[in-house]
């Protein structure tokens, strides 16, 4: 497996530019089932991920173009097949966004049941349990969960026990093709639900209220073609404004959206960052101080999110003072704490909270990635560390973060993949 090799110590200078959101392209490119008509994206990162449900789309037939400057024309009337293969599945659970616009728009899919992960156990019976109060019957037969609806879905007024991102997406797509009106109510409000809504509504779906957390949607009978823009990717921007805060530098964060996150904003600057910013970009300048240890908790949008605490704990691991991290949202998503001890961290676990005692320096070795954003969080400390930090499995960056150690070496990290042997 590849490995990212960092020399630590240098404080990062410079400015990186944000890719397009992982986690909007995801259900935007599954959106696109909801139609025959030829839709148009772009600012799609170019990512593991992305490159899977590419594949996953092109199993069930569609077809699918991309030019070179990562612009993807998707057509899915030429789809042969509703089965979402186990094999692409098992690497990516966002498959499970497939089964609303199927459903929706063809009656039927099958799609293997997604495991757990890393960070948790990930159900999805509020996906489940919604299609159903929509009309929808759902079997798990084999490891394959099989819907099918006779006829149109039927509008419905859902109440969500949990607020979830991914079941409030997968819903909000089943419902745009329904026979009448249907309300999601505790719905997820992350930005990346708002571009899907605003993505659909340009295919001629009609979602209200987006962003809210009580979402209707009326029924249409049929979606257009279109074209859409993928929003910046908020998690990206906040994983490089950590970096500078982390190792004392400056990084200007360029093609960003500053107001989809506010709540990481705000906790940096509570660290004794300077943040200024404009329409499309974001600074954190750190002027060389040690950052002040912070408190946090993680919490649905607009609160802090939860894809942002491993990265905010190696700011916290070399800071001034004792800061508390609490995990709401999974179950055990403290997944870095091992490896950043193994580097001079002073980090305790009690729960779902970390308690992180801020040291003077961290010690470059070699860890272990294990989840996306707690690799991220490993790659920081390698850049914050003294001496060489060598990070495996570096698979699991891949997946979500585009091109990550030329953008660093492009702010002054001395970062470089080694393949494996
Ligand atoms: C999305 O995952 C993101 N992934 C995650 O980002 C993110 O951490 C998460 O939302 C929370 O913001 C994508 O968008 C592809 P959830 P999702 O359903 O939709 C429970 C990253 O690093 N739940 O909002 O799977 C669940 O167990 C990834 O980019 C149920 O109980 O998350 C969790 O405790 C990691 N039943 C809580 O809800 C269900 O049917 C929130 O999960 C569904 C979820």
């Amino acid at each position: 497996m590849d490995k990212l090799v960092i020399q630590g110590g240098a404080r990062l200078e410079g400015e990186i530019w944000i890719s397009g959101s992982k986690n909007a392209a995801l259900p935007i490119l599954f959106a696109t089932l909801l139609t025959d008509q030829k839709v148009t994206l772009s600012n799609l990162p170019h990512l593991q991920d992305i490159t899977t449900t590419i594949a996953l789309l092109g199993a069930l037939g569609v077809t699918i173009s991309i030019d070179d400057n990562m612009q993807i024309t998707v057509e899915s009337g030429s789809l042969n097949a509703v089965t979402a293969p186990y094999d692409l599945v098992k690497t990516m659970r966002a498959s499970i966004l497939v089964l609303g616009p199927l459903l929706a728009k063809y009656g039927e899919a099958n799609v293997s049941f997604p495991g757990g992960c890393a960070i948790g156990s990930r159900p999805v019976d509020l996906h489940l349990k919604g299609l159903e109060a929509m009309g929808a019957e759902i079997e798990v037969d084999q490891g394959y969960i099989k819907a099918r609806t006779n006829g149109r879905l039927k509008g419905a007024n859902i109440l969500m026990d949990v607020v979830s991102v991914g079941a409030t997406e997968n819903l909000m797509m089943a419902a745009a093709l329904a026979e009448g009106t249907t309300v999601i109510q505790n719905a997820a409000r992350e930005p990346e639900i708002v571009d899907l809504a605003r993505c659909m509504n340009a295919l001629g779906a009609k979602v209200e209220d987006f962003g809210s957390n009580t979402l209707t949607i009326h029924g249409v009978e049929k979606m257009t073609g279109g074209e859409y823009s993928i929003m910046p990717d908020r998690i990206e921007t906040g994983t490089f404004l950590a970096a500078a805060a982390a190792t004392g530098g400056r990084i200007k964060t360029t093609k960003a959206d500053p107001t989809s996150l506010e709540a990481v904003l705000l906790k940096l600057k509570e660290t004794g960052a300077e943040i200024t910013q404009g329409d499309d970009w974001i600074q954190l300048d750190m002027k060389g101080k040690r950052p002040k240890a912070i408190n946090i908790k993680t919490a649905p949008y607009p609160g802090f999110p939860t894809d942002m605490q491993a990265q905010l704990s190696v700011v916290n691991a070399v800071a001034e003072g004792t800061g508390r991290i609490t995990e709401t949202i999974f179950e055990n998503r403290h997944m870095q704490v091992q490896e950043l001890n193994r580097m001079g961290a002073n980090i305790a676990v009690e729960g779902n909270t970390a308690v992180v005692t801020g040291v003077d320096k961290l010690n470059g070795a070699p860890v272990m990635a294990s989840d996306l954003r707690a690799s991220a969080a490993l790659v920081i400390a390698g850049m914050v560390a003294s001496g060489e930090t060598a990070v495996d499995r570096i698979y699991h960056i891949d997946r979500g973060y585009e091109c990550i150690e030329e953008k660093l070496r492009q702010v002054g990290a001395r970062i470089r993949r080694v393949p494996s042997k």
